[in-house]
């Protein structure tokens, strides 16, 4: 495996192989890799005939300095992961070189980022704008690997990427769990372990909800799912909503011509986890 520290670096790479008619894939992520991470870098590897993998933790998308201090760092770890799965190039950056200088781009998604994730993390999906744009311009990737799990912030990738008419095609790959069905996280790895035990109840609920829809409402419905997580001690749901598949507009009664989906936000003490399922 290839290793770069360089957005130069890693940019002349790349291009040096698409001039040889090779296909790149991106994989970008912050590092303490999971399953989750593999599925994306070997939908990769079967689709292109090189893949690049970047692990930057990136400062300016956390709203919140404790979670930022306590991103789990396995630099070391992640490293064997990917040369155990065959990742042909791994960028590695530090802080300096993504941000040599302050990044004050205001970026505007509209309705995209204004509830949810947006909502709740102020600034959040601005600093993965930020990020986001920088990677897939120090890897000039034909197509980037981004999961499902992160429902909110895939459809503002996908934005971004038509907004700006970056050349790069966005792959969602669905959410990979455990086999108790919690969605893969890095922050999984926070949870005490009776937290972790407890943790499965976040996608029971949402099966749930999924069966209770069309025919229940949308109000109990969010009603069954919050009271049914918060009454498991350490466990606070932030939101739960049941959205339009692509505008992401919440939805207040059952909609038979729409693709709903439907997210949500559990802080298990301080350690906050995401989750989501299509109800189609
Ligand atoms: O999903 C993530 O891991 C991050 O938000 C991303 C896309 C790598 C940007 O930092």
């Amino acid at each position: 495996m290839q290793f770069f520290k360089s957005r130069q670096a890693v940019h002349d790479f790349v291009q040096s192989h698409k001039k040889k008619d090779k296909t790149v894939g991106f994989v970008p992520t912050m590092g303490a890799l999971h399953e989750g991470h593999i599925q994306l870098i070997k939908k990769s590897k079967l689709q292109n005939h090189i893949t690049v993998v970047s692990i930057f933790v990136n400062p300016t998308q956390f709203n919140n300095q404790a979670d930022y201090h306590k991103y789990p760092n396995h630099i070391k770890n992640d490293t064997e992961k990917l040369e155990q799965v065959g990742c042909d190039v791994l960028f590695h950056p530090d802080v300096e070189e993504m941000y040599p200088v302050p990044d004050h781009r205001k970026f505007d998604f509209g309705e995209l980022e204004q509830m949810m994730e947006g909502a709740y993390r102020p600034g959040h999906f601005n600093g993965v704008a930020q990020i986001v744009s920088k990677l897939i311009e120090a890897v000039p990737a034909q197509k980037a690997y981004f999961g499902q799990k992160d429902f909110q912030q895939l459809a503002i990738v996908r934005k971004l990427v038509g907004d700006y008419n970056y050349p790069v095609e966005i792959i969602g790959c669905p959410t990979v769990r455990e086999s108790d069905g919690l969605a893969m996280s890095s922050r999984n790895e926070r949870l005490t372990s009776a937290q972790r035990q407890n943790a499965p109840v976040i996608y029971q609920s949402l099966l749930q909800a999924k069966k209770m829809y069309p025919e229940k409402n949308i109000n109990e419905i969010k009603k069954y799912v919050v009271e049914n997580i918060n009454k498991i001690p350490e466990f606070n749901v932030e939101y739960f909503e049941i959205v339009d598949h692509y505008t992401l507009r919440p939805i207040h009664s059952p909609q038979s011509d729409k693709y709903v989906t439907a997210c949500i936000a559990v802080y298990v003490q301080d350690v906050r986890l995401i989750d989501n399922i299509n109800f189609f």
